[in-house]
């Protein structure tokens, strides 16, 4: 079993012709779209001849292609030198493609040529670095945990070469890479199953994944917390017999006295079973996935590192497992909050908000310009929002601006409000705050409107809730497998870039 922290991504190459010799098993993946005729026409392309383009137009003709989106087919081309061409369709011919549809459609070519390995894509001309990304995000696959019996037999993709003609096309192919191995090294984190990652073993795996890139790392353990008055962690953690931990890993991108500075926070529940406010049986065993907002955490400040951003971002990540014990929280307890603001725990499986409490006040004793902070927060969530929105709340101005950079970048948050009179609904009887209101309405604003109590004062914040988009409990979609999905990666890089040059 693999415990590399980072992601092995295929090698990518930019040539700008297709290769004469040397390619002989490789597929060559084509756009193609739907024609006047409603027949499959490939997309203009510097890299094929006439001869070449009349012969797979006649053989997607033959097989009644239509070029659909996300509709492949594949055919045989005698006079290329490929094994075979996949033509993937974009739908209706236009003069531009988005930055997503190409993403989805290099998602949709690679699932399709599963077991491939090597393959040569013509989708790099239209956008390279979103080409790239999906090709790699498509053929993700995770089988650490798989013996000989069950392990895939065919090799993963291995080689990517990226046809493209534009002068930055070997840039945008590694920042496509970059992109795609941070949100596929998310995904492993999530992907590993709660008996292998534990917090202390998830610590020292991000400790190993930021010191790869020269990140400065801290790591607090249990005692440490306790110490430093780190309640809503310790209170969260004690339920179970591995202890939590909070990581910080710093990125110091900012040029001397200029640049900003961005902190990330993210939700490392390792798993949920509730603790003694337990959950029902049945899916329980998707909390897994409730540590998925660290993972993306983690692998945004690496990536951010390595595309060397010009800001400084430092995540603060806590990490602890929810059981039910004799050690563990009860109902009704109270605890302090990092910062002297006292809960009573209300229900134990509202365990989230405790621990991202801490690591917010802690988080903006650093001084931060923005704060994003991301969670596999609520059901209520994917009640309001579905399994693919992300909920974004937070400030009003940063918020909508995290929204609008979420939907560019095909992630598609969405600015929910945090309304004023939720906050009565988190009055208790005995503390400053209940960790939970006493209604079932507006699930996800109530959880933002309790983070919103330990934001400082002038830091402009965002909360991404990802409890469903995080995790893909359906089928495969795009560039989209089963499992850990890697959101909100891009949305927080998108975000850190867009600081780094509008301040
Ligand atoms: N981790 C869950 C939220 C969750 C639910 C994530 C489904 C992914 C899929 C969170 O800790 C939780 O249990 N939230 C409670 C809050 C409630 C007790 C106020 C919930 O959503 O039921
Ligand atoms: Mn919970
Ligand atoms: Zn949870």
């Amino acid at each position: 079993m693999s415990t590399a922290p980072e992601y092995q991504s295929p090698t990518v190459t930019v040539a700008t012709s297709l290769p004469k010799r040397g390619v002989g098993s490789a597929v060559l993946i084509l756009p193609v779209v739907t024609g006047d005729d409603d027949t499959a026409r490939v997309v203009s392309t510097p890299f094929l001849d006439a001869t070449a383009v009349g012969e797979i137009e006649a053989a997607l003709a033959a097989l009644g292609a239509k070029g659909g989106s996300d509709q492949v087919t594949r055919v045989i081309a005698p006079s290329l030198p490929v094994a075979s061409v996949l033509a993937v369709g974009l739908g209706a011919a236009r003069d531009e493609w988005s930055a997503d549809a190409v993403r989805r459609a290099s998602g949709v070519a690679a699932r399709t040529l599963s077991g491939t390995e090597s393959v040569i894509t013509a989708l790099s001309e239209l956008n390279t670095e979103t080409a790239v990304e999906g090709l790699i995000l498509g053929a993700y696959r995770f089988s650490d945990f798989r013996s000989e019996k069950t392990a895939p037999k065919e090799p993963a993709l291995a080689k990517i070469t990226a046809l493209a003609t534009a002068k930055d096309a070997k840039a945008n192919a590694v920042r496509g890479t970059d992109i795609a191995t941070a949100i596929a090294t998310a995904r492993d984190f999530v992907n590993t199953p709660p008996s292998h990652l534990f917090p202390a073993e998830f610590a020292e795996r991000a400790r190993a994944l930021g010191k790869s890139v020269g990140l400065e790392v801290e790591v607090l353990d249990e005692k440490a917390l306790e110490k430093a008055g780190y309640g809503g962690i310790v209170g969260v953690g004690k339920g179970s017999s591995r202890p939590p931990r909070l990581v910080r890993l710093t990125y110091k991108g900012a040029k001397r006295g200029e640049g900003k500075k961005v902190a990330l926070v993210g939700k490392g529940i390792t798993f949920d079973t509730g603790g003694i406010s337990i959950k029902p049986a049945l899916n329980m065993h998707q909390m897994t996935s409730d540590m998925g907002g660290a993972a993306a955490v983690i692998a945004t400040v690496v990536l951010a590192a390595k595309q060397q951003v010009p800001v400084d971002v430092i995540a603060t990540v806590p990490m602890a497992e929810n059981m039910p014990s004799s050690t563990a929280q009860r109902p009704g307890d109270v605890l302090t909050q990092y910062g002297g603001i006292t809960v009573e725990v209300l229900n134990t499986d509202a365990e989230g908000r405790l621990i991202l409490a801490d690591g917010i006040a802690r988080a903006c004793e650093d001084g931060p310009d923005y704060l994003i902070e991301t969670s596999t927060l609520t059901g209520a969530q994917t009640v309001a929002l579905g399994a693919r929105t992300p909920g974004v709340m937070g400030s009003d101005e940063f918020r909508d601006r995290v929204a609008g950079l979420s939907q560019q970048v095909g992630e598609n948050g969405w600015a929910m409000p945090l309304p004023e009179e939720l906050k009565d609904d988190l009055k208790s009887t005995v503390a400053d705050l209940a960790n939970v209101s006493g209604s079932r309405f507006a699930g996800m604003l109530v959880a933002g409107v309790y983070l919103r109590e330990f934001v400082a004062e002038g830091v402009q914040w965002a909360h991404i809730d990802v409890a469903g988009p995080a995790y893909n409990t359906g089928g495969p979609w795009g560039y989209t497998g089963k499992g850990g999905t890697g959101v909100p990666t891009r949305t927080m890089f998108a975000a850190i870039e867009d600081v780094a040059k509008n301040g």
